[in-house]
């Protein structure tokens, strides 16, 4: 299996720290130190997430030079749906990719990790040959902009990856250890609105409502450091591979404090650090794509380049992949 092309896309409004100031008591200064995020985007009134994920698709489909109608799966990793019964299928009818079986899956910030080993496994099997694995999140539409705690850290994206079967004995998709743990979802969710209502008879239903991002930074920031490290540690180890080997190092981008802290774990420099959270933020199952196409698109990402990649979020949910890029033939 290959990974063959990418492609991204964002909003076009940018909100800036001093902006965002103008909104909640937090300024430049406390923000860029904490998190090293400077602005993010923001969806206005004239666009959709299913929007982006399919800009980012068709980008990474014209990389991967496909036909539409040759794709077989699109997994659309996705917190923020536009439709709850899934968006991935609105996806497939804009691509006019009338031959992929389309859906979506959810495990908010390490969902794109979980969707690329789903979507993986059915190319290693064999059943298809082409896939599309986009993460796209609009975040912005469950902060609360109240909450000067939360609201600084995210943003919206999208980003998408095309796979394909390859006939080369050495797998695109090297290794990948994938946890989660309920117990600790409290720390980061976004829960239903428990909204009890009479229906007849002394029955009752719940309507339907969420609210908004309910965060412990300090317990997800613990998080963090102490997984992340651990989940690579055991995925380097287990496919002996050392950390001098890596050519990048992809961690979705939460906070630059939290790629720094693993960097230095593995003595890693920061140069081979992907990061582009200064201008995006946290834009959830978006930010790992989003930052491998582009740097797809500035030559930093070259085929054959070997990538650590690292999801981690609510759930709580993490993970880690070694991938070989190889770019489209
Ligand atoms: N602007 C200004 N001050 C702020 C602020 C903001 N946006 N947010 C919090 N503060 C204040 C707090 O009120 C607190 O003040 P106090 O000491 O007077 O009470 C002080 O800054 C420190 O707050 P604290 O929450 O301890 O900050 P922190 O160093 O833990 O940083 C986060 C907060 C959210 C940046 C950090 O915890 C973090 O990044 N956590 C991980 C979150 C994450 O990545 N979530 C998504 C995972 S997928």
């Amino acid at each position: 299996m290959a990974f063959v092309g990418s492609g991204s896309a964002t909003p076009d409004q940018s909100l800036s720290n001093d902006q965002l100031s103008l909104r909640v008591d937090t300024n430049d200064s406390w923000i860029r130190s904490r998190t090293g995020i400077c602005s993010r985007r923001i969806i206005g009134s004239d666009e959709s997430i299913t929007d982006l994920a399919g800009r980012a698709c068709l980008k990474a489909l014209k990389m991967a030079n496909w036909d539409p109608e040759s794709v077989d799966l699109i997994l659309l990793a996705t917190s923020t749906p536009d439709d709850l019964f899934g968006s991935a299928p609105q996806v497939q009818a804009k691509l006019g990719a009338s031959n992929a079986v389309a859906f979506d899956l959810t495990a908010a910030c390490s969902g794109f990790l979980f969707a690329l080993v789903t979507a993986a496994q059915f190319l290693q099997n064999g059943s298809f040959k082409r896939a599309l694995v986009v993460g796209a999140d609009q975040l912005s539409r469950w902060v609360n902009w109240d909450d000067r705690r939360s609201c600084v850290l995210f943003g919206d994206g999208a980003g998408a990856i095309a796979l394909e079967v390859s006939s080369s004995k050495n797998d695109g998709l090297i290794g990948f250890h994938l946890k989660s743990d309920g117990q600790r979802g409290g720390c980061l969710n976004l829960p239903k609105i428990q909204d009890n209502l009479p229906l007849v008879d002394g029955i009752t239903y719940q309507q339907g409502g969420f609210s908004t991002i309910q965060m412990n930074g300090q317990e997800v920031y613990k998080f963090a450091v102490r997984e992340v490290p651990s989940i690579l540690e055991n995925l380097l180890e287990s496919n002996k591979i050392s950390p001098e080997s890596l050519d990048w190092l992809l961690l979705h981008q939460a906070n630059q404090r939290i790629l720094d802290a693993v960097a230095d774990r593995f003595a890693i420099p920061y140069e081979k650090v992907l990061s582009n959270l200064s201008n995006y933020g946290n834009t959830s199952a978006a930010t790992i794509p989003l930052m491998l196409d582009e740097a797809v698109q500035d030559g930093r990402i070259k085929p054959g380049h070997l990538i650590a990649t690292s999801g981690f979020g609510a759930g709580l949910s993490w993970g880690a992949a070694l991938m070989r890029w190889q770019g489209p033939a």
